[in-house]
């Protein structure tokens, strides 16, 4: 037990490092939380204009999770999906930053990534199609949230399929559960982006926000 919650704030701390934050800050941009929708992740990068930062931010906020996890699967299986989750609450919640995150997007994506790379295939693919279809990048997270633990709680029903693709981090059933309430807390982050999307207001991606706009 000691050894999980040593996971778990590990993996905080990690998931708590705003990359996005940091790096428009370092690169003189001021505050990113007073640009666009205000959010420190990388959709919001991509609105001061800096296609480079945004990269940087999505590929560092994904990464950290997939370190998490990797770190601690030295303790073993249960360490190293409770220390993933633990980076993904540390990006929504972060200490540093009043507990006022960002949204979870590509620290999930980084997550699965650690924890079971099928899942994390099913996750990006879904939110390109999404994102090819439609243009908004909210959308295509909350979609793809959702596609993610359904793929591994269909798995779970599938020993054939589980057999070609194996589990290294617990079972479908677990890991379909806890990347559920992973999806559910992503779709509380997002309210005003639902807002929007059902007022057809939200901003598609590379524009500015609908506010700004
Ligand atoms: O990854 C976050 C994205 O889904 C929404 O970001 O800045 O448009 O609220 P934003």
């Amino acid at each position: 037990f000691p050894a999980l919650l040593a996971a778990l704030a590990f993996g905080y701390l990690l998931g708590s490092i705003p990359f996005g934050l940091l790096l428009t800050r370092a690169a003189g941009m001021g505050d990113i939380r007073a640009i666009g929708s205000g959010n420190i992740g990388a959709t919001n990068v991509l609105r001061t204009g800096s296609k480079k930062l945004a990269a940087a931010t999505l590929l560092l906020d994904a990464l950290k999770a997939t370190a998490a996890v990797l770190i601690a699967a030295r303790f073993g299986p249960q360490a190293a999906l409770i220390a993933g989750i633990g980076a993904f609450l540390g990006h929504i919640f972060p200490v540093w930053l009043g507990f006022k995150g960002g949204k979870g997007v590509a620290t999930f994506l980084g997550l699965l990534l650690g924890l079971y790379w099928p899942a994390f295939l099913v996750f990006a693919l879904t939110w390109l199609a999404m994102a090819y279809a439609f243009r908004f990048s909210s959308l295509a997270a909350l979609v793809a949230s959702l596609v993610a633990p359904a793929f591994l709680i269909a798995l779970a029903k599938l020993p054939g399929l589980q057999a070609l693709l194996p589990l290294p981090f617990g079972s479908a059933l677990q890991m379909g559960v806890a990347t559920l309430a992973v999806a559910a807390a992503i779709w509380a982050k997002h309210h005003e982006n639902i807002a929007k999307l059902m007022a057809g207001t939200e901003s598609r991606i590379g524009e500015k926000s609908a506010a700004e706009a």
